[in-house]
């Protein structure tokens, strides 16, 4: 495990949510991964979880009070605010969002947050008709004027039977890979003054004004490239197809709907140094029409026409092509195979190779398993989190281009 937290102090702000469970699981990343954790529970938090179970994976007793006379004698409110380098809220609910928004301080953990000058991420969890009230919206929109990061929630299954929807918060590896982008190691900047180019995301082909194809795709290992190298210091340009993702803080990012628009976009953002090609572009696009297709008239003929292919467009450039240009190759069987077939075909430096068949959870999944294809050699990488294997992509372009 890369100590990217070596030396880092996180306070972690634990709310009083269902979700709340998750964060002794956040502990334990931030943990392997070098940092130092601190933690206040809520009131309401500690319904859920115990100091004692804080206590024993933070290696520290957890801060609970406000007027507690050994909380103030050993370290006082005042230097938890200050002695840190970021807060972590997780999980952020509705009411610890509210008053950070209103700025009370009536309890420790509003109190510390109120203090402290220092970076502040959330991760807000609770149900879907919460999370959509305006007034939910209001304190949001006021916390991300305030400088506050956020990180989720997700859509998906909530605690309550049979509700679905935006509310749940983002998962722990989630959390570190964003606490690692806000406080990335001081010096590791290995793309520092490089400039990279990321299509991440289907694209979406009308068929006629309401209709279109699509693909699976969730775009969430291309957005955690671009966010991976931008931590590393490179300037990132990310063109994405349409994803149910938030734009990655401190990266261009150009929102494309079509293959055409995709090429396009990608073509205005070179020269660069690195381009990655990580967006899974329809192949056809059909020919619109531009009144909706009515029932009725028999089985209408769907004419598809090929899209340009964007890497191999790229890749074949006289003039400003990229120094290196990673492709993607999912496969569902002879994965390698057909990937170092493409490899050469697309004149695409390198390929990462990956197997989507549907139960592998890669499509749409929060994990990947990839074989890195070069000229010469193939690396079967290990079953990792898509942050990790866009770190670890990052850190092989940028010992690439060194070398270069
Ligand atoms: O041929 P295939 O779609 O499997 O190739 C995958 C690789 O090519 C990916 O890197 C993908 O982003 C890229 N591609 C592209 N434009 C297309 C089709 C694929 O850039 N029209």
């Amino acid at each position: 495990m890369a100590a990217m937290l070596e030396n880092k102090r996180i306070l972690l702000v634990i709310g009083g949510g269902i979700a709340a469970y998750k964060a002794l699981d956040l502990i334990r990343r931030l943990k392997e991964r070098g940092a130092t954790v601190r933690c206040i529970l809520t009131k309401a938090a500690q319904e859920f979880i115990t100091p004692l179970a804080t206590g024993a994976l933070t290696g520290e007793r957890a801060f609970t009070d406000l007027f507690d006379a050994q909380g103030e004698f050993d370290v006082g409110h005042i230097r938890l605010a200050r002695e840190t380098d970021l807060i972590v809220v997780a999980p952020a609910t509705a009411d610890l969002m509210a008053k950070m928004a209103g700025g009370h301080a009536d309890d420790l953990a509003s109190t510390v947050l109120l203090a402290s000058d220092k970076q502040i991420l959330i991760a807000p969890a609770m149900n879907p008709r919460m999370w959509e009230h305006p007034a939910t919206r209001r304190n949001l929109a006021q916390l991300t004027a305030d400088g506050v990061a956020v990180i989720g929630p997700n859509e998906g299954d909530m605690a309550e039977r049979g509700e679905r929807g935006i509310g749940r918060m983002a998962e722990p590896l989630e959390i570190t890979a964003a606490v690692e982008e806000l406080l990335p190691s001081a010096g590791a900047k290995p793309l520092a003054g490089r400039r990279v180019v990321v299509t991440a995301g289907p694209t979406h082909e009308p068929i006629d004004p309401v209709r279109y194809l699509a693909n699976h795709s969730s775009g969430k290992q291309g957005h955690a490239i671009a966010r991976a190298a931008a931590a590393a210091g490179a300037e990132v340009i990310l063109v994405s197809g349409p994803v149910n993702l938030p734009d990655p803080a401190g990266v261009k990012t150009m929102k494309v709907t079509t293959a055409r628009e995709m090429l396009a976009a990608v073509e205005k953002a070179l020269p660069a140094d690195v381009a990655i090609f990580a967006a899974a572009v329809a192949d056809w696009r059909t020919e619109e029409t531009k009144q909706k297709i009515k029932k009725g008239n028999g089985s209408p003929k769907l004419s598809l026409v090929e899209n340009p292919d964007i890497l191999a467009t790229v890749a074949a450039r006289k003039s400003k092509r990229p120094k290196l240009v990673v492709g993607f190759a999912a496969e569902t069987d002879n994965v390698v195979g057909y990937a170092k077939d493409k490899r050469v075909r697309k004149n695409s430096d390198w390929i990462l190779a990956n197997d989507v068949s549907t139960q592998t959870g890669i499509m749409g999944g929060d994990h990947n398993k990839v074989h890195l294809i070069t000229a010469n050699d193939v690396e079967s990488w290990p079953d990792q989190s898509k942050d990790e294997v866009a770190r670890a992509l990052v850190a092989r372009i940028a010992a690439a281009l060194a070398k270069a």
